[in-house]
């Protein structure tokens, strides 16, 4: 279905197609989306795997990195800091690991691209190195908050200069040792937990960061995995300074964050019958399944198992009559990056769907409230946006479509439109979707494979 003005973007290991917009048909009848599949690997993890290889000592051996363009330019860093990074034949990634003193001084700009994850984490990192660097990102990165990492990582004794009063990248790091530090942090934030503790690995003494609500814990676990003596008191992490880190073999999960596109797209269309293999479902990630749980829909995880200190399932969908819920705040950290997916199956439900206390969602890669909200009552949804969250009347019956809409160059607005747009009376076209090569560069082949009908430009 692809149109003559697909652009296909060569990365070394991957080859992704990049759509700069998409046209979405109905899914009609009772034809439902159908199919045995499996999603890329998860973001997080991935960053973080390229990251820990790279200053561990030894070979790291990464099987299913996610190759989108996000983990791309942390591996491009990496390899710019004088980390040799292989691929094999399999898509395998080989980090020849440099250990913590090892990394030397970019010659250039380090440029993040759309991903806050490598730009905050990396802060971290680079805090505390003996060199100098400078990191920047995209139009929407330069517009994100750093502050937030910067000022813990000030505290600690780091030297980090940036636009706006040093709030806004690019941010220039004369890294330096540093002092460890105990930090409450204000939001629950996995970024900024991580770049603590990414400064603290590198400095003498005992880091401490305690967060108000529990983040996703990848870089814990991944640090117990390669060595690291780090420990968890209920919300607190308290890491021990220059743990001997060896390399590890690491076996990537699918991201359930990519994987949330296909779980609402199944329940939402009727007919549909989709098992997805090897999905993480790492409990600080979990939060959309327990919202789509009490929404009506009957998931069933089977084949539960743990994956390198990740837990790891097949998860099945179905088509379900969805109903409207009010969000229970503790699980929106648990959930942070589905709101967008999550709003399309509100939009969809029967009755009343509220979210409140969600205002992190306004400084993701879009202002995410604001995006979909604009998006989806285009097609014909009832959104009703607030400071920090969302009222939103649903209307199961369908939405009118029909219409061009804007992803703001937001890829999880993207595949969160393009699946609104399976329930559509007519189609819809999608602008801005490049970015979907951010996070997951086949999402529109694989929806085509199990049914769905996407065509690009
Ligand atoms: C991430 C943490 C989350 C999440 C992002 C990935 C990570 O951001 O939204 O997509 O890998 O640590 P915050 O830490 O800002 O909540």
């Amino acid at each position: 279905m692809s149109g003559t003005n697909t652009q296909t973007k060569q990365t070394e290991g991957a080859e992704a197609t990049v759509p700069q917009s998409i046209v979405v048909e109905p899914v009609r009848g009772g034809n439902g989306l159908k199919g045995v599949m499996r999603v890329p690997g998860d973001k997080s993890i991935s960053h973080r795997a390229i990251i820990l290889g790279s200053v561990a000592a030894g070979e790291t051996v990464v099987h299913g990195l996610l190759e989108g363009e996000d983990v791309l330019r942390t591996v491009a860093a990496f390899r710019a800091m004088g980390v040799e990074i292989t691929i094999s034949e399999k898509g395998i990634y080989s980090i020849h690991g440099v250990g913590l003193d090892g990394l030397s001084e970019p010659d250039h700009v380090l440029d993040m691209g759309n991903s806050g994850t490598g730009m905050r984490l990396l802060t971290g990192l680079l805090a505390s190195q003996s060199f100098f660097s400078v990191v920047t990102g995209d139009d929407s990165l330069r517009t994100r908050p750093m502050g937030r990492v910067i000022q813990p990582l000030t505290r600690m004794g780091a030297v980090i200069l940036g636009r706006d009063g040093g709030r806004l990248a690019p941010l220039a790091i004369r890294g330096r040792e540093l002092l460890p530090l105990e930090h409450q942090t204000g939001v629950a934030s996995a970024q900024v937990k991580s770049a603590i503790l990414l400064a603290g690995l590198n400095t003498a003494g005992v880091t401490q960061v305690t967060e108000p609500a529990l983040s996703r814990d990848h870089t814990e676990r991944m640090l117990t995995g390669f060595g690291a003596v780090i420990q968890r008191d209920g919300l607190t992490v308290t890491l021990e300074g220059w743990p001997d880190l060896k390399g590890q073999t690491i076996r990537v999960p699918g991201d359930i964050s990519s994987a949330a596109f296909f779980l609402v797209a199944g329940l939402l269309c009727p007919g549909s019958d989709l098992l997805i293999e090897g999905v993480g479902i790492n409990p600080t990630r979990t939060g959309l399944l327990d919202l789509l749980a009490e929404m009506g829909a009957g998931l069933t995880l089977s084949n539960e198992r743990l994956e390198g200190g990740e837990p790891v399932a097949d998860i099945g969908v179905g088509f379900a009559e969805l109903k409207g819920i009010t969000v229970p705040p503790e699980v929106i950290p648990r959930a942070i990056d589905e709101f967008p997916i999550f709003f399309v199956a509100a939009a969809l439900a029967q009755g009343q769907t509220v979210l409140a206390g969600a205002g992190e969602l306004r400084h993701k890669e879009s202002d995410r409230i604001r995006a979909m909200a604009l998006g989806l009552n285009q097609l014909g949804a009832r959104v009703e946006e607030h400071g920090d969250g969302v009222i939103i009347q649903g209307r199961p019956e369908g939405l009118e479509g029909g219409v061009t809409v804007d992803s703001l160059t937001d890829h999880r607005v993207a595949m969160s439109l393009a699946v609104a747009g399976l329930r559509c009376k007519n189609p819809v076209t999608i602008l801005r979707t490049a970015n979907i090569a951010t996070s997951f560069p086949n999402f529109v082949q694989q929806l085509n494979n199990i049914g769905g009908m996407i065509a690009t430009s």
